[in-house]
């Protein structure tokens, strides 16, 4: 049953100007964090005049705007993160940040744009609805957790409220890597754990001419970050894999001062809950153990981030037969392995049923290797890929409503 999406990309084709006028409006005043006011302030401008119930965060910046269409049905929640990086754009665009030190470089800015597209696109269909749209905008997505924030402050029961509780969650996340308005996605995991390590090997300052008379942290931390890289390749099962990376190592402050103390720090990336046990607590084994061995000491401090963001399979094979749909079946692939990155829709996956879908913004006559990807100082993304990320929001949430069982 795929008559609700007839006509629709043509829809959200008509949304376009207002959403690239909405996306270069945040991208022009990038926030970071929770604390977005002027961004939520566009997001509300943007919904004005819209059949929606409107309802705005108190622990952070979010908008949660439900549409309730004629007839009662499921719940579907669609979701945008709004937040910005602590960054310099070197893009040149016209509406380049204006703010020093903070960019869009994950397109955010974008995200939130199509989801209030979607928005528009619906409302004007709402007396076909049959069930309940719940439109999650939301800050802090880069380290600050806000999907989690939204959940603690009852983001789940307002979608539900006077409703039928959730039943299909789905998130789109932009990608330059992709070519523009393909959609990519996959069963089971998506995206890793993201968990942060600092590792202070602590031996016994002394001079450098004699370090029999000190306890020297330096090789000991050198012996450790090796150690870390052949504890993955022998303790970690290939198929159950895993990445720990040492991205800073300190120590020191002249040439003829052996220092009390060295540091390490880095990430632990896996795609499984298992995994992240396991290697997180190989990384404290590896770490002390070193340490022990040369009369040194190592404290072992872990920070656990997102967890893996795990689409559900049915879920995730809905978006992709909904993007083939409406896009045609050459524009929907299925990915053969997750990415290396983390996001907080992990969250949300871990409580509803849902997926997160890639969808490709490579500016055309832009070859492969040549593109700046999310995260980059350069990074630019099509804007017209905007058009069918609107219509993948809004046809997922039709479609899902469309064939549940009436009720
Ligand atoms: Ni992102």
């Amino acid at each position: 049953m795929t008559d609700v999406l007839e006509g629709l990309l043509d829809e959200a084709g008509a949304q376009l100007d207002d959403v690239v006028a909405l996306r270069r409006r945040i991208h022009l005043h990038p926030e970071l964090g929770l604390d977005l006011p002027e961004t939520q302030a566009a997001v509300l401008d943007a919904l004005e005049g819209l059949p929606l119930t409107v309802h705005t965060g108190s622990a952070t910046t979010s908008v949660v705007a439900v549409l309730d269409g004629d007839e009662p049905g499921p719940t579907v929640l669609l979701r945008g993160d709004m937040d910005a990086l602590p960054m310099p754009e070197d893009t040149g665009l016209d509406f380049a940040s204006t703010v020093d030190g903070a960019m869009h470089a994950c397109g955010h800015d974008a995200h939130t744009a199509m989801l209030a597209g979607s928005a528009a696109v619906l409302a004007a269909r709402r007396r076909d609805l049959r069930g309940r749209v719940v439109f999650m905008f939301q800050p802090g997505e880069e380290g600050q957790g806000g999907a989690k924030v939204m959940l603690d402050e009852g983001l789940l029961e307002t979608a539900s409220k006077g409703a039928e509780p959730v039943s299909m969650a789905f998130a789109i996340h932009q990608t330059p890597t992709i070519p523009s308005g393909m959609v990519a996605s996959k069963g089971q995991a998506l995206l890793a754990s993201a968990d942060e390590f600092e590792i202070v090997v602590r031996g016994k300052g002394g001079h450098a001419s004699m370090p029999h008379h000190a306890g020297d942290p330096i090789p000991i931390a050198a012996e450790i970050v090796l150690a870390l890289q052949s504890m993955v390749t022998r303790r970690v099962d290939v198929f159950d894999p895993a990445v720990v990376t040492v991205a800073k190592m300190r120590a020191g402050t002249t040439t003829n001062v052996i220092p009390e103390t060295a540091l390490l720090a880095g990430t632990v990336r896996t795609v499984s809950a298992s995994a992240r046990d396991r290697v997180l607590a190989d990384v404290e084994r590896v770490a002390s153990g070193i340490a022990a061995a040369h009369g040194a000491s190592a404290e072992v401090m872990v920070v656990r981030g997102y967890p893996v963001t795990v689409n559900h399979d049915r879920a995730a094979q809905f978006a992709l037969d909904t993007a083939g749909t409406i896009l045609g079946e050459d524009h929907a692939i299925e990915m053969p392995s997750p990415v290396m990155g983390g996001e907080d829709w992990s969250y949300v996956l871990e409580q509803v049923n849902g997926a997160m879908a890639f969808l490709g913004t490579r500016p055309g006559g832009v070859a492969p290797h040549d593109v700046a990807p999310n995260h980059s100082n350069r990074m630019v993304l099509d804007e017209a890929a905007m058009a069918p990320g609107v219509a993948l929001y809004a046809a997922v949430a039709l479609r899902w409503m469309a064939e549940a069982p009436a009720g």
